[in-house]
């Protein structure tokens, strides 16, 4: 086991973007959002005219992403894209092209270099399951399929109710679906994985429960 890693997974919107930064901060650990990896890959291929299902094109740019992290920033070819990859539509070419066994071959190494010395805390689909199957601990993240929507939703400053809602609910619905069916790295809760429902659950508890369970390893 890796002491010094955490993995996180979880479906969308389930807040385990927030819960593993925070993680992150208070043990001085990196922090991976590996779902940034994806919709980057999703946004680079949209922009080069590629389409999401084209394993070969889309795997080349994956190979090469002109990618740079800086603080909350990320830089896509020399462009702040740090809110064009937060759409959903982005979201869904996200989940569209990480169907294919070929671009998360492209960014699995990718991934594993962000460990460091300092410690990492992962959150995605795989973290435990393909990318850091020796991290000391597993951690599976979720919220119903409700209150994901509504937490969505509040994020876009958009109401609870309405057509515009059932909306939101059901891509959430059918991304989660796509994550879990797909034959490649499917999002699966793990047996030797926490489960962490944060349905009815604050971000500051969540952290705390996490911070509890790895002290305890
Ligand atoms: O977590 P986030 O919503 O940013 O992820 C976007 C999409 O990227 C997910 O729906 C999923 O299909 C894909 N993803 C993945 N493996 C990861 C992280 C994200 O397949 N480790």
């Amino acid at each position: 086991l890796n002491h010094k890693v955490i993995a996180i997974d979880g479906p969308s919107a389930s807040g385990k973007g927030t819960v593993a930064s925070r993680v992150a901060a208070a043990l001085g650990f990196h922090y991976l959002d590996s779902g940034a990896l994806y919709r980057l890959t999703a946004l680079y291929a949209q922009k080069q005219h590629i389409e999401w299902n084209d394993e070969t094109g889309v795997t080349k740019l994956a190979q090469s992403l002109p990618i740079v992290f800086e603080g909350q920033t990320v830089w896509l070819d020399g462009e702040d894209v740090s809110e064009a990859i937060r759409t959903e539509a982005i979201g869904m070419g996200a989940s569209a092209v990480a169907q294919l066994p070929q671009v998360r071959e492209a960014l699995l190494q990718r991934q594993r270099d962000f460990l460091t010395k300092q410690g990492l805390v992962g959150d995605g689909r795989d973290m435990g399951s393909v990318i850091f199957p020796n991290a000391a601990l597993k951690v599976f993240l979720t919220a119903s399929a409700q209150v994901r929507a509504e937490r969505r939703a509040k994020q876009l400053g958009s109401p609870c109710e309405g057509v515009a809602f059932e909306r939101i609910l059901a891509d959430i619905e059918a991304r989660d679906e796509a994550d879990r069916r797909r034959p490649v790295a499917p999002l699966v809760q793990l047996p030797d994985a926490e489960l962490l429902d944060t349905s009815e659950m604050g971000i500051d508890e969540a952290v705390k429960k996490v911070l509890d369970w790895y002290g305890k390893k």
